[in-house]
């Protein structure tokens, strides 16, 4: 898809300084996001994905720090704000959709008390407060708009807190909106609606939508791009198609090799044989050495990030000297999410 990025990450860094050493969560990562456009960043457990998705609106916490890069918004360098400018983008410019809809959701007030704060917070005024909310409620299928934002969150079910704390990232009509496994902790059906909603928002509003997720499925459904993830970096990136049918990272081809298989909870990668390295340890050539069938002496040196297609990159000497992994069929992958639903009965 050509289109002008709305979210542009150069080159960004970020690292835990802890008793027990300095922990590289997120190095030298850096992609584009456009408008209308949906990135998929995936990768096993640790990998930097939520760090990094921190990292991008500034909301990394002590020990953490942004050591280097840049995060452009429609142009404007995110790390260079100074705390105020930086917190009146935050929900305005960016929204931002957590795993967890209990953590963006305060228990002792209405929901719709917490979407007026969030209208407040944004200098938006009280004119037309009331119809933004219940316009906003009604666009994530909130049925009785009125009356939900009269209820409280215990109130409402799993699924329906999340498509509140959507309704709220999307309150003011962000152009980036980052969703952090917004789905895993729901059920399938609802997953799904909550997913059909995310990708009819991006088209409605053009938003450039970040969407962190483990499960293939839900990548292949949802995604025009994909980045993947390993001890910090990213190892491969390629619009969605490409990647399924012509994986050019060990990594990304063993996790989807590995599908199908009904014996992974819900929600989760496939495992590969090994781990991955101690991110306060990393090892100087390429971090996937270790659990790496294809592994040459060259690999003990680190490979760069660099194109083998137009728009596919990957990070790895052997496929950059032009070896060719195989496909995956994309159907498989989304066959898999299936099977995996059948095999926990849902
Ligand atoms: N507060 C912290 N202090 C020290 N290390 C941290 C902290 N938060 C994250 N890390 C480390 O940063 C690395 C990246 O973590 P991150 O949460 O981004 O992983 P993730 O890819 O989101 O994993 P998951 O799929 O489990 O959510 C991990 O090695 C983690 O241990
Ligand atoms: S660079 Fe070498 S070790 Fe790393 S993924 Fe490629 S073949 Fe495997
Ligand atoms: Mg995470």
């Amino acid at each position: 898809m050509n289109v002008l990025p709305v979210l542009k990450v150069n080159d960004l860094t970020t690292r835990f300084h802890t008793s027990y050493g300095t922990v590289t969560a997120v190095d030298g990562v850096s992609f584009t996001v456009g408008r209308g456009e949906t990135l998929g960043l995936v990768g096993e457990s640790g990998s930097g994905k939520s760090v990094t998705a921190m990292s991008l609106l500034r909301l990394v916490s002590n020990p953490g720090r942004i050591e280097s890069g840049s995060v452009e918004l429609n142009g404007t360098d995110l790390l260079s704000l100074d705390e105020e400018a930086m917190r009146r983008r935050r929900g305005t410019e960016a929204g931002l959709v957590f795993q967890n809809p209990m953590t963006a959701l305060n228990p002792v007030f209405t929901v719709g008390w917490q979407m007026r704060e969030a209208l407040k917070a944004h200098d938006r005024g009280q004119a037309g407060a009331q119809a933004a909310i219940h316009k906003a409620l009604s666009d994530v299928g909130m049925p009785d708009p009125e009356r939900q934002a009269a209820s409280f969150p215990h109130q409402m079910s799993g699924g329906m807190r999340q498509r509140v704390v959507i309704a709220l990232a999307m309150l003011n009509e962000p152009q980036l909106l980052i969703a952090d496994e917004p789905t895993t902790a729901l059920d399938v059906t609802i997953q799904a609606q909550v997913l059909d909603l995310m990708k009819k928002l991006t088209r409605d509003h053009g938003t450039a939508l970040l969407l962190i997720t483990h499960n293939m499925g839900v990548i292949a459904k949802m995604c025009d791009r994909v980045a993947v993830m390993y001890a910090g970096e990213i190892v491969e990136e390629a619009p969605v198609e490409q990647l399924f049918a012509d994986s050019r990272h060990p990594y990304t081809w063993g996790l989807l090799r590995s599908i199908p298989r009904a014996d992974h909870p819900r929600g989760q990668l496939p495992t590969l044989p090994g781990s991955p390295p101690d991110m306060s340890a990393l090892p100087t050539g390429c971090r996937f050495r270790e659990r790496c069938s294809f592994a040459v002496e060259r690999c003990k040196t680190h490979p760069s990030l660099l194109a083998v297609a137009p728009g596919h990159l990957t990070r790895c000497w052997v496929t950059q000297d032009g070896k060719r992994l195989g496909a995956v069929e994309r159907r498989a992958v989304e066959d898999a999410g299936n099977l995996e639903d059948q095999a926990h009965g849902r």
